[in-house]
């Protein structure tokens, strides 16, 4: 998998991936971050990509050209064939999730546009962006650290790059449930002991008990969540009956 990202601090994300897990699967090779900075596109000898909005308003917008040149030469070190998307991080797009971190890791090539100021001219979006994706209901002063929350869940979705590709399978999200806790030494700690049960030994009873934990858990903390869970369960009722 090839991250791109067209951004205007290219080291903020280069950097912050640069560590833990992602940072092993790049020294790997088994994902590949490019990142490029769309100053390096400016026409103007003093970099700037920025200019005013037509109809007045405050802030600056990132213009078109620019972006559209460090796309095409994105572009062209993409190999013919390869499976590709151009998502461009904003506050109007759709609410990223676990299930569309699945949808985007089929792809060869991921090229994520980073906006700052005020955005991008709206033109340069038409032509260029397959997917409008959005991290949450607030406004970030710019759009690198959502393209690394999302670089981060999908490279961890990739073959091999966590240590344990159980993990990623059995864990929150993807079974509609939160996680189990979990516990490790010492046995006892600040007067709290780990659950007996799974000092047992019992795999069977180890594994409702973490069901059990795990439905308690997503009731308690996401009521959401578990009316999607419990709505499921009635209709594998139904539909065993
Ligand atoms: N850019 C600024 N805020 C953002 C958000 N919440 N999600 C995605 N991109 C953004």
């Amino acid at each position: 998998m090839q991250f791109h990202v067209m951004t205007l601090f290219p080291e903020m994300i280069a950097q912050g991936l640069a560590n833990s897990i992602t940072g092993r699967a790049l020294r790997e090779k088994l994902i590949s971050l490019n990142c490029v900075n769309i100053r390096d596109y400016s026409d103007n000898r003093h970099g700037k990509v920025d200019d005013y909005s037509y109809g007045g308003g405050a802030g600056m917008l990132i213009q078109a050209e620019p972006v559209y040149q460090c796309y095409q030469n994105l572009l062209s070190q993409i190999p013919d064939g390869h499976k590709k998307r151009v998502i461009y991080v904003t506050p109007q797009g759709r609410p990223f999730c676990q299930e569309i971190a699945e949808e985007l890791v089929k792809n060869d090539d991921l090229i994520f546009l980073c906006g700052h100021y005020e955005g991008v001219d709206e033109r340069v979006l038409e032509e260029i962006v397959t997917d409008y994706v959005s991290i949450g209901d607030y406004v970030l002063t710019g759009g690198e650290l959502p393209a690394m929350v999302m670089i981060d869940t999908i490279a961890r979705l990739v073959d091999g790059v966590l240590g344990n590709d159980a993990s990623a399978e059995i864990e929150s999200f993807h079974g509609k449930l939160l996680e189990y806790p979990q516990f490790t030494r010492p046995e006892v700690w600040h007067d709290k002991a780990v659950p007996s049960v799974l000092l047992s030994g019992d795999a069977a009873r180890i594994r409702s008990w973490r069901i059990k934990e795990s439905i308690q858990r997503t009731r308690e903390r996401r009521e959401d969540l578990y009316r999607d869970y419990c709505r499921l369960v009635q209709l594998e009722e139904i539909l065993l009956r």
